[in-house]
C-alpha cells in the first residue's frame, strides 16, 4: 500500500516547491490542489473574495475522491488544509500523511508580496493566519531552511518512522505482525524485557523473518515510541486485563494528542468502554479490535472486528482491512461494528457462538462413539462427509482431522485429557446477556458443560456411585430395569446429522439475537449484516451457514427465530433434535446443548406458557404482583384469606 501525502501551510509557505521536489524523490506524481478547484472558487479568489466553506466542501470532495486513486501508487499534494475540517473532508475514504510547512507570518507576507502572476491575494493571509489550526499529527517542517534542506530532513524523517507499532509478541502478536509486514506496512515491534526469560525478543524476531526486514524491534519503550510516525498507530497484543493497563500506563508519558491505540486482545467489553473514556480525556483515540482465526488466521487474515473511536478507524481503517480475511465477494473481514466496547463485545459474543458450536461437536462426537459404538475413524469420515455441505464449517473440518490424529499406533484423542480450560469470554458472554436480560441457553450450558468437565476427579467418583449404563450400542435396552427409559429405536446418522444442523441454527439465533438486543440495550447500532459478514471468512466460527445469515439480516429487523426460511428449518429439524437429545438422555449422555437448544425453542414457540404460576407465586409470597390476561394493570391478590 502506497502513501499520500499532503503538503499543507498557508498560502506562499512553499507548498508547491517542497511539494514538488518531495514528489521528484519519492518517485510519485505531484499535484496542485488549486488545480482542482472549481472555476467559481477560482474566480471568487482572483476577485479577492476569500472562499467560504460551503465554497470548500465541494473542492476538498473532489481531491478525497482523486486521493483515494493516487493511494494505489502514492502521491504528493500541495493543499493549504488549514481547518481539522478540512483535513478530515480530505481523507474521508482513505488515510493520507500531512506534512505542515511552518512560517511565521512576517515570513510569508514578504514572499508573497514578492510573487507576481499567482491569482492569491495577499490581502487574504490575514484571514489565512487566522483559520490556520495547527495540526497534531503532522510530520512539522520550518521552512526556514531552503527547499532541499527541508526535503531532505523529510525524507530522513519517513524513511527512519515506522506506519505502525506493534506491542506484545506472543504466538497470535507474531503471527500479526508477519501479515501487516507482508502487506507492505513498516512496524516497529516492541517486546517487554524480562531478564532470563524475555530478553530480545523483538530483535531476534524481526531476524528470523525477511518479510520484517524493514522492521525493527525494541524492548525499550521510549526509542519505540519515538520511531512511529504521527500519528502514533499501536497495536497491542498482550494479554487481556492487568497487563493491557500496565503496557497503556507505560506509553502514556510518550503519547502525543491524536495517537491511536489498538487493542487486539480477549478484553472485557467494560474494560474497554474504560480505556476508551480514559483515553480519550487525553485526547488519545482507542479502539477495542476483536481479532478472531488463531495463529494461521492471524497469520493469513483473521476476521476483525474493531469498535470505538470512528475518527481514528478512519486512519487505521485501511490498515487493519489490508491484513484482514476476504469474504465470497473480495471484501475484506473487517468492519467498525460501533462505539466504545462494541468491538469487544462482538468478539465475546463470537467467542460465546464458538464456544456452544464446539461442545455441539463434543455432544455429537460421544452419541456417536458412546451410544452407535463407532470408532475414531468412522466418526472422522462422517464428519468429513457432513463438512463438504450445508454443515460446512471450519470447526466441523478441524474435528474431523482431530479424529484422525495418531500419535504412532494411538489416536491422539483417546490420550487427551477431558477436562476443557476456558479463558473466560463464553463466560462473560453469559453474565452480559443476563445484564441486558437476553437469553443465552446454548451458550450459558456450553460454559458450565467446560466448569463440569473440570470435575473430574468427582466424576471418576460419581461413576462409580452412580454405575449408570451407557453402552447403547451393545447394551440390550429391553433388559433395562426401569421400563420408562427403554429405548426402542436406534438412533441414525441422518437423524444425528439433522439434530446437530437444527441446534447450529438455534445457537447463531441465539448469539446474534443477544447482539441485536445489546446493540439497542448500548445505543450501538450495530450492523449484524456486516458483523456476520466479517464472519463468513477468518474467523473461527466461519461457515456454510454463516453465509446465508448476511442476506436474512440486511432485509429485515425482525427476531432470527421469525425468519420465514430459518423458521422452517427449524421446524422441520425439530423431530431430530427431540429423538437425539432424548435418545442420548435415555442412554445416560449428556447432551447439555442439544437440550438448551431443543428447550429453548420449545418455550419460544408458545404463546401461553406456564409463567403464569411464577408470577402467581411471587405474588403469594412476596407481593410482587401480577399483570392479567383480561384487563390491564397490575394486581396483588391477598391468597391465603
Ligand atoms: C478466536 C478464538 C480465540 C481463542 C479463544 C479461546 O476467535 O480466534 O476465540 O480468541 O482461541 O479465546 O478461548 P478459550 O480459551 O476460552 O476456549
Amino acid at each position: 500500500m502506497s502513501k499520500v501525502y499532503i503538503v499543507m501551510g498557508v498560502s506562499g509557505v512553499g507548498k508547491t516547491t517542497i511539494g514538488q521536489g518531495f514528489a521528484r524523490q519519492l518517485g510519485v506524481p505531484f499535484y496542485d490542489a488549486d488545480d482542482f478547484h472549481p472555476e467559481v472558487n477560482k474566480a471568487k479568489m482572483a476577485a479577492g473574495n476569500p472562499l467560504q466553506d460551503e465554497d470548500r466542501w465541494p473542492w476538498l470532495d473532489i481531491l478525497a475522491a482523486h486521493i483515494k486513486d493516487w493511494k494505489k501508487d502514492g502521491a504528493v499534494l500541495a493543499c493549504s488544509a488549514l481547518k481539522e475540517s478540512y483535513r478530515d473532508r480530505l481523507q474521508q475514504h482513505t488515510t493520507v500523511v500531512y506534512i505542515y510547512l511552518k512560517a511565521s507570518f512576517a515570513l510569508i507576507f514578504k514572499r508573497i508580496q514578492a510573487r507576481k502572476n499567482h491569482f492569491f491575494n495577499p490581502d487574504l493571509l490575514d484571514s489565512q493566519f487566522d483559520t490556520l489550526e495547527v495540526p497534531k499529527n503532522a510530520i512539522t517542517v520550518s521552512v526556514k531552511d531552503p527547499p532541499d534542506t527541508i526535503i531532505n530532513s523529510l525524507l530522513h524523517t519517513i524513511e527512519h518512522k515506522a506506519t505502525l507499532g506493534l506491542i506484545g509478541l506472543g504466538v497470535m502478536g507474531k503471527s500479526l505482525a508477519r501479515n501487516f509486514a507482508g502487506k507492505g506496512i513498516k512496524l516497529s515491534l516492541y517486546n517487554r524485557h524480562v531478564a532470563h526469560h524475555e530478553v530480545d525478543i523483538a530483535a531476534s524476531f524481526v531476524k528470523e523473518h525477511d518479510v520484517l526486514q524493514q522492521s525493527i524491534g525494541f524492548d525499550d519503550m521510549a526509542r519505540f515510541m519515538a520511531s512511529l510516525a504521527l500519528p502514533r498507530k499501536i497495536f497491542l497484543m498482550v494479554n487481556a486485563g492487568p497487563a493491557t493497563d500496565a503496557v497503556i500506563q507505560e506509553m502514556l508519558p510518550h503519547l502525543s494528542e491524536g495517537d491511536i491505540i489498538m487493542d487486539g486482545g480477549n478484553s472485557h467489553y467494560k474494560a474497554t468502554q474504560g480505556r476508551f473514556d480514559m483515553l480519550v480525556l487525553r485526547g488519545i483515540h482507542f479502539l477495542g479490535v476483536g481479532v478472531s482465526g488463531g495463529e494461521k488466521g492471524a497469520l493469513e487474515g483473521p476476521s476483525i472486528m474493531p469498535g470505538g473511536s470512528r475518527k481514528a478507524y478512519k486512519v487505521v481503517g485501511d490498515y487493519l482491512e489490508a491484513i484482514a480475511a476476504r469474504d465470497k465477494a473480495g471484501n475484506a473481514c473487517c468492519t467498525l461494528v460501533g462505539e466504545g466496547g462494541s468491538g469487544h463485545f462482538t468478539k465475546m459474543m463470537h467467542n460465546g457462538i464458538e464456544y456452544a458450536e464446539m461442545q455441539l461437536i463434543a455432544e455429537v462426537y460421544d452419541v456417536l462413539k458412546t451410544n452407535l459404538g463407532l470408532k475414531n475413524e468412522a466418526i472422522a469420515s462422517h464428519f468429513t462427509t457432513w463438512n463438504t455441505g450445508a454443515l460446512e464449517s471450519y470447526l466441523l473440518e478441524i474435528s474431523g482431522k482431530i479424529m484422525r490424529h495418531k500419535e504412532g499406533d494411538t489416536y491422539l484423542i483417546d490420550v487427551i485429557l477431558d477436562k476443557a480450560k476456558q479463558k473466560g469470554t463464553g463466560g462473560w458472554s453469559t453474565t452480559a446477556a443476563l445484564e441486558i436480560g437476553a437469553s443465552l441457553d446454548t451458550i450459558s450450558q456450553s460454559v458450565m458443560a467446560r466448569i463440569v468437565s473440570g470435575y473430574k476427579k468427582e466424576r471418576i467418583v460419581g461413576e462409580k456411585l452412580y454405575s449408570l449404563s451407557r453402552n447403547g450400542a451393545s447394551e440390550n435396552h429391553e433388559q433395562r430395569e426401569n421400563e420408562a427409559v427403554k429405548c426402542n429405536k436406534p438412533l441414525s446418522i441422518e437423524t444425528i446429522k439433522k439434530a446437530y444442523n437444527t441446534a447450529r441454527i438455534i445457537n447463531h439465533c441465539i448469539g446474534i439475537e443477544a447482539l441485536r438486543k445489546a446493540s439497542s440495550e448500548y445505543n450501538w447500532e450495530l450492523n449484524l449484516a456486516e458483523i456476520t459478514r466479517i464472519w463468513t471468512n477468518g474467523c473461527i466460527i466461519r461457515s456454510a451457514f454463516m453465509e446465508g445469515l448476511a442476506p436474512i439480516l440486511q432485509n429485515s429487523e425482525e427476531s432470527l427465530f421469525l425468519d420465514k426460511r430459518l423458521s422452517r428449518e427449524i421446524k422441520e429439524g425439530l423431530d431430530a433434535l427431540l429423538f437425539f437429545t432424548t435418545t442420548a438422555t435415555q442412554s445416560y449422555i449428556a447432551v447439555p446443548v442439544f437440550s438448551a437448544a431443543l428447550q429453548y425453542i420449545l418455550s419460544y414457540t408458545r404463546a401461553d406458557s406456564s409463567a403464569n404460576m411464577i408470577q402467581a407465586q411471587r405474588d403469594y409470597f412476596g407481593a410482587h404482583t401480577y399483570e392479567r390476561k383480561d384487563k390491564p394493570g397490575n394486581f396483588h391478590t391477598m391468597w391465603e384469606e
